[in-house]
């Protein structure tokens, strides 16, 4: 079984990214061969300064290592390294109907802002199809915000099998070129909110970063909106931001008890949000301090990249020539 994701390394990863990407990343490597990439030409619809794109690259494989992925079991690598998923890209693109880009959220949320798009946006979903299908990947695990764009995925790949290949039968994916894949999303961790209460994003300021100093975290935690039900009375946990928050550190019985201290009163939000502290700090604590020490080894993180680049390409080759071969490229 081939598992692949990707993120885009806009911004520095969040606690969003881990309970609804990546943790499934590292679960997911034990069972098949894990390919995760860092998505930077994505991140060019948004980042616009060389360093800064740079150094996030570098960080986002660093916080890869850092939460527990093994380059042993998996392979990790760097989008831009792989030329064939922008060759890919173009020829699904000839096949690609107009009205499915238009539908697409990304594009559709920036242009009714009255945000003028580029093609880059436009095309997003044609390239994330590329990413997905240049592997022949059966299972993309992902947060629910890209549901939209795998189903687009799976119909791009449909359209170019009953395009190229004669025996394509689109009920069971069988006879194409293009493997149809499956999306792998936790329902349970499908939106993790930001302090503010929306979903979580690197793009809307409201996250609480996995690797920031402890005081850093510890200001984003205590700014978390909530209600001005004072200490004294029963707070309501199911509307309660830091208790969606608490919810994904938590085991049942720990939530039960602080579900209790929520509905009985005297306790106040301050001290939930302590709380919520402490288990952030014991469940990312070991990998805060990967990140350090790896943090000061540059070489062995490039070398973990250009080993990953090697065995992607792999695959994408000899993808590539089937692909080549059914559009008569070849
Ligand atoms: P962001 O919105 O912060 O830019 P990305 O779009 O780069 O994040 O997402 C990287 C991965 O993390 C994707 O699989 C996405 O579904 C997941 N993800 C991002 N934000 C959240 C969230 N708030 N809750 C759950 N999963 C998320
Ligand atoms: N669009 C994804 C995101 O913003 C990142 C991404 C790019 C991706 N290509 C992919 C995810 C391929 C899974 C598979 O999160």
């Amino acid at each position: 079984m081939r598992i692949l994701s990707g993120v885009q390394p806009s911004g520095k990863l969040h606690i969003g990214n881990y309970f609804g990407a990546i943790r499934q990343f590292v679960e997911l490597q034990h069972k098949g061969h894990g390919l995760y990439f860092i998505a930077d030409l994505h991140a060019l619809t948004t980042i616009r300064e060389a360093e800064r794109l740079r150094e996030l690259n570098h960080d986002v494989a660093l916080n890869f290592l850092s939460l527990g992925l093994d380059p042993e079991k998996a392979t990790l690598f760097r989008q831009s390294d792989i030329p064939e998923v922008t060759e890919l890209s173009w020829i699904l693109s000839t096949v690609t109907p107009m009205g499915l880009l238009e539908r697409a959220h990304s594009f559709k949320d920036k242009t009714a802002r009255g945000i003028s798009a580029d093609h880059g946006l436009f095309a997003y979903p044609v390239l994330m199809a590329a990413d997905i299908l240049v592997y022949h990947s059966d299972v993309v695990p992902v947060g629910k915000d890209q549901k939209q764009h795998l189903e687009i995925t799976r119909d791009i790949a449909v359209k170019f099998n009953q395009t190229y290949c004669k025996h394509f039968d689109p009920a069971t994916g069988e006879g194409g070129v293009l493997k149809l894949p499956n999306p792998h999303i936790l329902e349970d961790t499908a939106v993790v909110p930001g302090i503010d209460g929306q979903k979580m994003s690197k793009s809307y300021n409201n996250t609480i970063e996995l690797f920031a100093p402890e005081k850093e975290v510890k200001k984003r935690i205590m700014s978390i909106k909530t209600d001005s039900t004072s200490l004294e009375d029963p707070k309501n946990p199911d509307t309660c931001n830091v208790f969606a928050l608490l919810k994904l550190f938590a085991r049942p019985d720990e939530l039960e008890e602080i579900r209790q201290l929520y509905v009985k009163g005297g306790v106040g939000y301050g001290d939930f949000k302590k709380k919520l502290l402490e288990f952030f700090l014991a469940t990312f604590g070991e990998a805060r301090k990967r990140y350090e020490e790896l943090s000061a080894n540059e070489d062995y993180v490039q070398d973990v990249l250009r080993k990953g680049a090697l065995k992607a390409r792999e695959i994408a080759t000899e993808v590539m020539d089937q692909v080549r071969r059914a559009i008569g490229l070849k």
